[in-house]
């Protein structure tokens, strides 16, 4: 635990949220990620971004998907850092928040060459950040932090947060007091996230990746409480939703690998199985919009 957290147990919260349930789910799917999303040494646990209409080919061979679903991942964060200007003015000091494998944290310090504090709250992730960021020449830039953002106590230390795809593990309001604590006045954080539109889909998702998500106006309601003002806000649902359809290719690919070739696969038969099924309901719920992407940009107000 490093010194910017105060150390609280691990317990239920208001919410009725379970704080001992991701770390145990993410440490359990390190080799998963890796073995999809890899080899490294930017790995990133996020959708991807598509252009605008391209659908490309699902009949082709599986090392082409996975290449294709990495791309689609560093589109990501490469369309999120023009949308928030960084080439013009990069953060000296950057907080990257539930960084999973480092993926994002190593592209901010190989990019632009911020110092980047990697805060996960998963402990098996640190040592593998830490060896990705190594292979990537960043080892001096990337600092992997095991904590909870809710306990962070960091005050006027970063230029500007990111978090993409974790504020939906968080409570917002809680999130935002933070951030608008740990970052400097005029900073800014940046968002990319799932926001529910359609209720119903909610349970669903949230029992599959043990999320929290929720909707747009909440997190715009809680970041005005803490002094942030919504300074962009793309919708980028359209473009992300030719994800489910690789990544149920890559699987089918995969299934086939385990069945018809005998080979094996770190990731179980019953979970592949249940993530072919899955990957195409959320399919229908983004390309429905039940459930939208967005990458948001908020600054902290000066005063
Ligand atoms: C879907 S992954 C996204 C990882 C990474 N941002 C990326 O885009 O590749 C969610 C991440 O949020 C982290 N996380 C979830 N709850 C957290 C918390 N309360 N404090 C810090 N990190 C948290 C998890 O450990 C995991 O690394």
């Amino acid at each position: 635990m490093d010194q910017h957290l105060a150390v609280r147990p691990a317990v239920a919260d208001d919410m009725g949220f379970d704080e001992k349930q991701v770390p145990l789910y993410y440490s359990r799917k390190t080799l998963d990620i890796l073995h999809k999303y890899g080899p490294g040494p930017r790995v990133h646990y996020h959708l991807g971004l598509f252009e605008p209409g391209d659908t490309p080919n699902t009949t082709v061979s599986q090392d082409v998907i996975r290449r294709r679903l990495v791309a689609a991942q560093e589109a990501m964060v490469e369309r999120a850092a023009t949308l928030w200007n960084v080439a013009a003015n990069p953060p000296a000091h950057l907080l990257d928040v539930g960084c999973g494998l480092g993926g994002g944290s190593i592209y901010w310090a190989q990019r632009h060459r911020s110092s980047v504090t990697a805060l996960t709250v998963a402990g098996d992730h640190v040592p593998v950040i830490a060896d990705f960021a190594r292979q990537a020449g960043v080892a001096d830039l990337v600092s992997p932090v095991l904590g909870d953002v809710h306990h962070l106590r960091d005050e006027n230390r970063y230029d500007a947060a990111v978090a993409f795809e974790s504020s939906g593990y968080m409570d917002r309001e809680v999130l935002f007091e933070n951030m608008a604590q740990a970052i400097r006045p005029g900073g800014w954080f940046g968002i990319q996230e799932h926001f529910v539109r359609r209720p119903e889909w909610t349970s669903f998702i949230d029992g599959y990746y043990k999320t929290r998500l929720g909707t747009l106006t909440e997190y715009i309601s809680a970041a005005r409480k803490a002094g942030f003002v919504l300074e962009d806000d793309e919708d980028i649902t359209d473009r992300v939703t030719e994800f489910w359809v690789q990544s149920m290719a890559w699987t089918a690919l995969e299934l086939d690998r385990i069945e018809q070739a005998g080979e094996s696969s770190p990731i179980a038969r019953e979970r592949l199985a249940e993530s072919a099924l899955t990957h195409g309901r959320f399919f229908r719920v983004w390309r429905d919009r039940s459930i939208e992407t967005r990458i948001l940009l908020f600054r902290l107000r000066s005063n």
